[in-house]
């Protein structure tokens, strides 16, 4: 396996291995900080392609600024051991610099590949504003970069995926996206990087977070079929736990648009900050999850 920082390396590896093995490109882009989640989507674009590449980078475009870009966690050392075990062929892992030219440092734009505005300033967008044109962008340019045949991204992020086929699909990339399960600890906080910035009671609280998702599964699977009555069930729950809930929202699975009676296969998303006291700070950290009901 090859650890690759410029552009050009990669384009040239990845040509040469073409060559040689004469088969698909499959791209797992991430943010490093890798975990069992990320490790699922590189073993299933391992059985997928004959060429695997992993990008690691953790990209600024994405962040707002008041975001955690600085202390966002690399561990790069680790990582490349984990995609070397799984059997990926490349690891790319380009500083800012080999991403981003002289005129983004000097003037901080770039151009942005921004989709429609109902799509991106709703559940995840609508706090973070700009942070799914600076995916969008950032995933543009390894499509372009790696000229990849197929695209794993994990179901955590689920208004992401989504948000990244509406792109291909708008702009003809000729690529398959793959959504991978949510992996979840055993005792079901689903897999995220920022989860090491949790202490053990702060981590303890998060846990309402699925077991919210999950009791009002068994609402639905009951019969409760409201909406709102879902939500409320869910908001309780993590309220109870001091959670800050940003939202707690059912969306149909295929237009990502609110619906009242969900249909089987709808998709209810959390989002909520639990606070981490370090000892010498209270700090908060922001978590996603979201369940199939
Ligand atoms: O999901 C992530 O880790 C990031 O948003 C991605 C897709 C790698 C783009 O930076």
């Amino acid at each position: 396996m090859k650890i690759i920082n410029s552009v050009e390396d990669l384009r040239k590896e990845i040509r040469t291995l073409k060559t040689q093995k004469q088969g698909t490109v499959g791209l797992v882009p991430t943010m490093g900080a890798l975990h069992n989640g990320h490790l699922s989507l590189i073993e299933k674009c391992r059985k997928e392609n004959e060429i695997v590449v992993v990008s690691i980078f953790v990209n600024p475009t994405q962040f707002g600024p008041n975001e955690d870009y600085d202390k966002y966690p690399r561990t790069l050392e680790a990582d490349a051991k984990i995609c070397k075990e799984a059997g990926a062929d490349i690891v790319f892992a380009p500083s800012p610099r080999d991403i981003y030219d002289e005129y983004y440092f000097k003037n901080k734009e770039t151009t942005l590949v921004c989709p429609p505005y109902d799509v991106v300033n709703k559940l995840c967008g609508k706090s973070r504003p700009g942070h799914f044109d600076g995916v969008c962008t950032i995933v543009s340019k390894l499509f372009n970069i790696t000229k990849c045949d197929k695209a794993y991204f994990g179901k955590k992020d689920y208004q992401q995926l989504f948000i990244i086929k509406k792109m291909v699909c708008d702009l003809n990339f000729d690529i398959e996206i793959i959504g991978c399960p949510i992996v979840r600890e055993t005792d079901g906080l689903a897999m995220s990087s920022r989860n090491t910035y949790l202490t053990p009671d702060a981590r303890k609280k998060a846990l309402s977070i699925s077991a919210a998702l999950h009791r009002a599964k068994e609402l639905y699977k009951k019969g409760v079929n409201e909406a709102q009555t879902l939500i409320d069930t869910a908001l309780a729950y993590m309220e109870n736990q001091g959670l800050n809930v940003e939202y707690t929202e059912v969306v149909d699975i295929d237009t990502f648009e609110k619906t009242d009676k969900p249909k089987t296969g709808a998709l209810m998303l959390i989002a909520a900050r639990v606070s981490v006291d370090t000892g010498e700070d209270i700090d908060s950290v922001r978590l996603i999850d979201n369940i199939e009901l």
